[in-house]
């Protein structure tokens, strides 16, 4: 088939949505905006009718799998679930052919990878647009799900503190791009060890983002409207040597309901999930009246519907 004839032709770059970062604060305004309209049932029709996603996984996934399923569902698309195994790319396909081939049969790909130079691969020979279901650097799907359940519980997060404490992984990175993004001021509690990359950081201040780093899980907490931890041994640290150093380097880390009476009277708590009570939080905080967890997992299902609509221009 020429180029002239095959689906994404004319379309023009496809809208990844790779990182928080490649995007101005009007544009994640924008996606969240749809996401909320979304959720309000503000949204009329089928959208993505006539639209089909594919979605890989090369890690496992309860949230973002299920999410994405009936979140496109509803909006009237069809989903191809792929489970990594399955592909030709498992066996040494390059993943710049099946960019390229699935690029022919869909009209959006989504991701999930332990690796994200296999996402900016795919990114770069897809012609269509690649979505970002989490890689070991970043999770901006889970920030845009978090910044609207900030706001629907406390109001505009922009001027309000956040405190990240734990481990400096993925989704802590993400947040790093997101005030940024969103104009909340961000305190990061992480050992040294186990801290983001100082890079990150200085992008961010570059930016205009008020983002601090400390070792010490009172001082970023202290007034903070909302405290989030995550998991203290991600996917792609799994199998790696160290996880019981890990586990020794977090535990003053511990999300306890000590800590968060050092937050904000009002402070809520989030976690991405999975969790692990009794490691990175407490089971009294976690399913306690300041967790708001379930609700940021549900907004996973309306902000991604923001971003598939904008990604795929149906609204
Ligand atoms: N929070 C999140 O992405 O969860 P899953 O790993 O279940 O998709
Ligand atoms: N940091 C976790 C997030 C899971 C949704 C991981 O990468 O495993």
């Amino acid at each position: 088939m020429s180029a002239a004839l095959h689906p994404a032709a004319g379309r023009g770059a496809p809208r990844h949505f790779l990182e928080l970062s490649d995007f101005d604060s009007a544009t994640l305004r924008r996606m969240l905006d749809l996401g909320r309209a979304a959720k309000s049932g503000a949204i009329a029709g089928k959208p993505l009718a006539g639209k089909h996603v594919a979605l890989i996984f090369e890690k496992p996934s309860t949230r973002t799998r299920v999410s994405f399923e009936v979140g496109i569902r509803q909006l009237g698309g069809e989903v191809v679930y792929l489970n990594s195994r399955d592909l030709q790319s498992s066996r040494g396909e390059e993943l710049s052919d099946t960019a390229r081939v699935l690029s022919r049969y869909v009209d959006a790909i989504m991701l999930r990878t332990a690796d994200v130079r296999r996402i900016r691969e795919l990114a770069a020979h897809a012609t269509v647009p690649v979505i970002n279901g989490l890689t070991d650097v970043s999770h901006p799907c889970q920030l845009m799900a978090d910044v609207m359940t900030f706001e629907e519980h406390r109001g505009p997060i922009a001027g309000q503190t956040v405190a990240w404490v734990g481990d400096g992984n993925n989704v802590a990175r993400s947040f790093i791009q997101a005030a940024a993004r969103f104009g909340f001021r961000l305190r990061l509690a992480t050992p040294p060890q186990l801290a983001p990359p100082a890079e990150l950081i200085a992008w961010a201040r570059a930016e205009g983002a008020e983002v601090t780093l400390t070792a010490d899980p009172e001082e970023a907490v202290a007034g903070a409207r909302a405290v989030v931890t995550d998991a203290w041994v991600s996917m792609s640290d799994e199998g790696k040597d160290g996880a019981p150093a890990r586990h020794n380097l977090l535990s003053p880390y511990r999300v306890t309901p000590a800590l968060m009476a050092k937050a904000a009277a009002d402070a809520i708590f989030l976690h991405c999930l999975p969790a692990h009570r009794g490691e990175e939080v407490a089971a009294e905080v976690i399913d306690g009246p300041q967790s708001v967890v379930f609700d940021e997992a549900e907004n996973r299902l309306h902000a991604q519907k923001g971003v598939l609509l904008w990604a795929l221009g149906a609204a």
